[in-house]
């Protein structure tokens, strides 16, 4: 089956460009399943059930997470009946799910799994269960279902731990897609065992930014060494990114547009 992942979608700005240029690409390549990260897609961080409706209405059909998706007050409350999972290896008893059986109609069930790095994030993230076990659990779990494809989000900041999750479950899953860093990479390959990969998808919208961070703000962080109040870039050339994946024909290809 054909999937359409998009990369994290970036406030206001990001949500406009998806509204701008998804439509098309819909068109143009006719996916089965549209999925999106959607962890900084309200102000920048977090989510509302709004905007999730909001992306709906244009063609996602279901969300991935990370560490930001908890950000906004009263997440707690909508997670469980919006169309979104969070990272499956955060501690037993947080609210939401980590994986989702996605209803694709006449192209079968999806199983959709978020996992979330511990390499290089901030000291809190340390808690988080092992990833890799937490993949190992999942599929023990859902072994007994036929899945059309199997996909992971997972949302690290370093490439190492990517790429060594990737071989973990090479064969096992249809997709190991990075999310996080906001920049995205050219590496998309087909893992020896079948597995569908990628560092990083990169993020949607606007790219005159330090990773949808006003420039100004992080260049001041980097001259003072000192913390600086974040704002969200809202004018500039925008991106939207995302990979073209078909499960069938492994295969894996970018789907970028600058605006
Ligand atoms: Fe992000
Ligand atoms: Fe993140």
């Amino acid at each position: 089956m054909k999937i359409l992942f998009v990369g994290e979608i970036i406030a206001g700005s990001g949500r406009r460009t998806v509204a701008r240029v998804l439509p098309d690409i819909i068109k143009e390549h006719t996916p089965d399943l549209v999925l999106a990260n959607a962890e900084n897609m309200s102000g920048g961080r977090g989510i509302t059930e709004d905007n999730v409706a909001e992306m709906q209405q244009l063609g996602i059909d279901y969300f991935t997470g990370g560490d930001h998706i908890f950000w906004r007050a009263g997440t707690d409350e909508i997670i469980d009946r919006l169309p979104i999972i969070r990272p499956a290896n955060y501690p037993e008893g947080t609210p939401g799910k980590g994986f989702a059986e996605i209803d694709a109609g006449k192209s079968g069930k999806v199983l959709l799994i978020n996992l979330m790095g511990r390499t290089s994030f901030s000291s809190v993230f340390s808690y988080l269960d092992d990833p890799f076990r937490k993949a190992d659990q999942i599929l023990e779990q859902t072994e007994d279902t036929k899945y059309s494809a199997i996909v992971v989000d997972f949302h690290a900041e370093s490439t190492s731990e990517k790429m060594a999750l990737a071989f973990y479950l090479d064969g096992r899953v249809d997709a190991v897609l990075g999310t996080h860093t906001h920049v995205p990479t050219c590496d998309g390959m087909v893992m020896p065992k079948g597995t569908i990969y990628i560092s990083d998808v990169g993020m949607t919208g606007i790219i005159d930014s330090v990773l949808g961070v006003n420039k100004e703000i992080i260049i001041q962080l980097f001259l003072t060494a000192r913390n600086q109040r974040f704002e969200w870039e809202n004018t500039g050339r925008k991106a939207f990114r995302s990979v073209l994946l078909n499960t069938e024909t492994k295969s894996i290809e970018r789907v970028d547009k600058l605006i």
